[in-house]
């Protein structure tokens, strides 16, 4: 377990961090979702103390890092993997003795070095790229090493500042699978930064949005997406996750447009045709979609509503008391 207690990090003329508080379980991956500037890299970076937090504690399993000497903190550092956006390779040293590096620096020997790289070279899929150079990989290659790098160890943690941000989107796919499985097997607990929603969606259980240094929202993803409450959030979930309704059915409508959405099961589209027998209303689907998220079923429709405006009010009140989540996108006219 990692506890961020009342973090701040100060530098002469801004405050990156700004009183930060989270909790991070065991073995689970955790999302810091927000726009550039948020204090994201430097929160990461007080985790293992890269940055020294001007106030507050990092405790890892009880343990709190900011009461360490830094040659303690050294040694509670090697417990931590850190990957990067741009991979941070040494470029004149071969795959094998990048990832070599690390161990070398842990102190081990060359048997155990010997034994070691391949076992993560084949972890990462790059059995046989043990005697090329940085140059001669893909990006998708080159954090395949980066990840190999920061496993050497076998940390309990590993932290990543944009991982993929570098990545085409095919690539970036393959080495989130790659994060996710490594979370499954080897249960280490993944702290991942990113200013992409998809990123989240597709492999986080829980995420934190900062803005100008503060933790706005905490939330699990799938809650997130299904009823994003700070403006931010919504506009995070809308980059994935939105119907955008042709302009032409708002400019034609005659009604109410709504916006439902559904979560979990399906049965909760009974709604809809009990609304219909309630209300003396008619109901025009317009648009509908179903995400998986965590393999959960999110379910958004947009309807558009017609009949007396009373009887419309009430559909509404009587839809929004059973699923919560109707946003009015137009009014009639
Ligand atoms: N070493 C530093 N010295 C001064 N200001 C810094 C330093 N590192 C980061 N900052 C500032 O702190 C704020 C947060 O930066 P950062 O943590 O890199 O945000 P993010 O990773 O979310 O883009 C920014 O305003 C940035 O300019
Ligand atoms: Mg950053």
């Amino acid at each position: 377990m990692i506890g961020i207690e009342n973090v701040t990090k100060r530098y002469k003329h801004v405050t990156a961090v700004n009183d930060v508080n989270l909790t991070i379980r065991q073995r689970e991956i955790f999302g810091i979702i927000g726009y550039s500037g948020a204090g994201k890299s430097t929160l990461l970076r007080c985790l293992n103390l890269l940055e020294r937090p001007t106030e507050g504690k990092i405790l890892i399993d009880g343990k709190d890092l900011t009461a360490l000497s830094d040659r303690d903190v050294r040694k509670e550092r090697q417990k931590i993997g850190m990957i990067f956006q741009h991979f941070h390779l040494i470029s004149s040293k071969t795959v094998f003795d990048n990832i070599a590096f690390s161990l070398k620096a842990a102190g081990k020997t060359k048997e155990e070095i010997k034994k070691r790289v391949p076992e993560l070279l084949e972890m990462v899929g790059l059995s046989d790229r043990g005697d090329h150079y940085p140059a001669q990989l893909s990006g998708g290659q080159k954090q395949r090493v980066g990840i190999a790098r920061a496993l050497a160890n076998e940390p309990k943690v590993l932290l990543c500042d944009e991982a993929t941000s570098a990545l085409d989107p095919t690539t970036t796919k393959s080495i989130l699978q790659l994060l996710k499985t490594i979370n499954e097997t080897l249960g280490i607990t993944i702290i991942l930064i990113t200013h992409e929603m998809e990123v989240v969606r597709d492999i986080c259980h829980r995420v934190a949005v900062m803005e100008n240094g503060k933790v706005v929202e905490l939330a699990d993803v799938y809650d997130i997406f299904a009823n994003p409450k700070t403006a931010l959030s919504k506009q995070f979930v809308q980059t994935v996750h939105s119907l955008a309704l042709p302009e032409r059915l708002l400019a034609a409508r005659k009604g109410t447009i709504v916006q439902i959405i559904f979560q979990g099961d399906s049965a909760e589209e009974a709604v809809i045709s009990e609304t219909l027998r309630q209300f003396d209303v008619s109901a025009n689907i317009l648009h509908g979609q179903i995400s998986y998220i965590q393999d959960r079923p999110l379910g958004t429709l947009i309807i558009e509503m017609t009949g007396n405006h009373a009887e419309v009010q009430q559909a509404i009140d009587y839809i929004t008391k059973r699923t919560n989540l109707l946003e009015v996108l137009a009014g009639v006219a």
